[in-house]
């Protein structure tokens, strides 16, 4: 579990620039789905099973992109100035080292200033990759970077940049890996472009026009961020209810619950103050479909050193695989 979340992590793979992320991930679920495809956003599509009497078509997806930087204009001392994509918090920026898509890498710092209490915007911050001067630069205007940060094992909890959503892919592997029997077809999906508003989620789901909707995705914690939410590291995954961009459809929300009880799985219910997942996409595009996710806790989420316990990791590979391999009964609206 660990060496397969430690792999996908360590691939930069920015929004709109997931290539890389996909050759890896379609290589390692080749020998256990029918095929795979990927379509014109880029997501890579694997369908596993077919729809038996009493089935459904479900589409589960997670995000290959990682939140990423990318170059704005270069100075003529060899300064490379930057703006995000996705959300790049500056809070987590000064002294962080990046890696281009071209191997280069640098060092993250800000321009002078005199309030040290307050933190700057990201347009005060520059990549200093050691350049000279701006002719000497190895990289050029619209090249991306993203954080360069080792994995790191903490024995029951891990750390590293791009948890978000890596965990998420690393989970949608092992389901596929593990479910065998199943009533339904199952439409994963890897997708793209998650960070800077589900673009990649959007077009699969219309496309796809599934009868249900599952997105895998880190959620915050409150534990001790001391944000308004309860959500805490280690108590199991948590079924989302609500967040800024989606109200999961509560006979989701009850079918989550209840497979979680009688899988004796911990778990924890979701209220998100911030944020959206592609569960929001799969809900409202083309006539919508019921929809819900499933979140791995997170803590320091956008940072470089994003950090989960694997016990929820681990709960949520059981809670999922048992979502997907029974029969599925939802609540008439
Ligand atoms: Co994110
Ligand atoms: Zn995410």
């Amino acid at each position: 579990m660990k060496e397969l979340i430690k792999q996908l992590t360590q691939i930069p793979g920015p929004s709109g620039y997931e290539s890389a992320i996909r050759e890896t991930i379609r290589e390692i679920i080749k020998p256990y789905v029918r095929e795979t495809r990927v379509d014109a956003m880029g997501n890579l599509i694997a369908q596993v099973g077919t729809k038996a009497p009493g089935g459904m078509r479900v589409m589960v997806a997670a995000h290959m992109d990682e939140i990423g930087l990318i170059v704005s204009h270069i100075e003529k001392k060899g300064l490379v100035r930057f703006s995000n994509l996705g959300g790049v918090l500056p809070r987590y920026l000064a002294g962080g080292r990046v890696v281009f898509l071209n191997g280069t890498r640098g060092v993250i710092n800000s321009d002078r200033h005199d309030e040290v209490s307050k933190i700057q915007p990201i347009s005060q911050f520059f990549i200093d990759i050691g350049a000279i001067s701006e002719k000497d630069c190895p990289v050029k205007i619209g090249d991306l970077a993203v954080f360069d940060r080792e994995f790191l094992d903490l024995g029951k909890r891990v750390s590293s940049k791009a948890l978000d959503d890596r965990c998420g892919c690393a989970l949608m592997i092992e389901t596929i890996q593990r479910v065998k029997q199943s009533p339904h077809e199952l439409l994963f999906v890897f997708c793209t472009q998650e960070e800077v508003g589900s673009r990649g989620a959007t077009t699969a789901a219309y496309q796809l026009d599934a009868d249900l909707g599952i997105a895998l995705d880190v959620t915050p914690v409150g534990d001790i961020l001391g944000v308004k939410m309860q959500v805490n590291l280690g108590e199991g995954p948590a079924i989302k209810v609500r967040d800024v961009g989606h109200i999961a459809d509560p006979a989701v929300v009850n079918w989550m619950v209840r497979t979680a009880r009688e899988l004796k799985v911990p778990h924890q219910l979701e209220v998100l103050d911030v944020g959206s997942t592609d569960a929001r996409a799969m809900q409202i595009s083309r006539g919508g479909m019921p929809s819900g996710a499933l979140s791995i806790p997170c803590r320091y989420v956008h940072s470089p050193s994003e950090m989960i316990d694997m016990d929820d990791y681990a709960h949520a590979l059981t809670l999922l695989t048992g979502l997907l391999s029974r029969e599925i009964k939802l609540e008439k609206k």
